[in-house]
């Protein structure tokens, strides 16, 4: 496969150590050359993430507290300088009525999913500024900013949340040389998710296959470094005059308004 060559990028990602967006998003960015920088809450994965890519920083860091993220950008500096490049990608779900989530469970959702990517974009702004140097932001965001389904309200709030902070974002800081830009993946495949799904389909493999078929436009899986790939593109000079852009990668899903099945 090509890659986007990313050399002399140097790259922060958020939840990079999982099995899912973010491990394509690594995948795409380390074989374009850049060098990156995997951060995420969860200490087991980030050992897998350190043994598959020995080069990187891994940075255990809840993106939730303020202190710990301070912390992890005083790392990064040490490492590499700081960084130019920064993908949002960190993220929690939310499966259950707007009507019966609680006080806890919003503040928990907005502040992974919104809270934090504004505070690491705000302090990687003026960390660059300090530097003189200027960089591109990549954040996250999902099919649910376009069109969502019952219990994904506060979800598809937040990631719509998202795509306001990255236009806005790009206005601000457009004219000193910042790039912001978002992807908004659909359903994305790995084998993991058939634990997952096997928690609402008796068939987690038949439920995929009916996904594909019946809600999406092009009849393959959407993968992680599908996702990862078009991150590379925006965090590249290729897209040197994109900016406040959210780019759905989805297979077509949200140019559907009816099933594929409907006649
Ligand atoms: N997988 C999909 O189909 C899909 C579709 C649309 C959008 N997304 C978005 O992609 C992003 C990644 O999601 P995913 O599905 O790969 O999930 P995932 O759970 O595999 O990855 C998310 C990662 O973020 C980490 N994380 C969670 N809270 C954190 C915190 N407070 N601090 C640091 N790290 C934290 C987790 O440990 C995990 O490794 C999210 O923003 C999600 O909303 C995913």
């Amino acid at each position: 496969m090509e890659y986007i060559d990313l050399a002399g990028h140097r790259v922060l990602i958020t939840g990079g150590a999982g099995s899912g967006v973010g491990s394509g998003i690594c995948e795409a960015l380390y074989q374009g050359g850049a060098k990156i920088i995997i951060n995420d809450i969860d200490s087991r994965n980030l050992s897998k993430a350190s043994e598959k890519y020995p080069e990187a920083l891994t940075v255990n860091a809840n993106l939730e507290d303020p202190a710990a993220v301070e912390q992890m950008l005083f790392r990064i500096e040490e490492f590499c300088g700081g960084v130019n490049g920064l993908v949002n990608n960190a993220g929690i779900g939310l499966s259950k009525v707007a009507h019966e989530v609680t006080e806890e469970e919003f503040a928990h959702l907005y502040g992974v999913n919104v809270q934090a990517v504004w505070r690491l974009s705000k302090l990687f702004v003026r960390r660059c500024m300090e530097r003189n140097e200027k960089g591109n932001i990549v954040n996250i965001s999902s099919v649910h900013a376009h069109s969502t389904q019952s219990r994904y309200a506060i979800y598809a709030s937040a990631k719509n949340a998202i795509v306001g902070l990255t236009r806005g974002m790009a206005c601000e800081i457009g004219p000193l040389g910042f790039r912001v830009n978002a992807v908004g993946p659909g359903y994305v495949h790995a084998e993991q998710n058939y634990d997952l799904i096997k928690t609402w389909a008796e068939d987690p493999h038949q439920w995929v296959r009916d996904f594909v078929q019946n809600h999406q436009v092009l009849n393959h899986e959407i993968n992680a470094v599908d996702i990862g790939n078009t991150v590379a593109f925006l965090l590249s000079d290729l897209a040197r005059s994109i900016t406040g852009q959210n780019i759905y990668v989805d297979n077509g899903t949200t140019s559907l308004i009816f099933n594929r099945d409907f006649t």
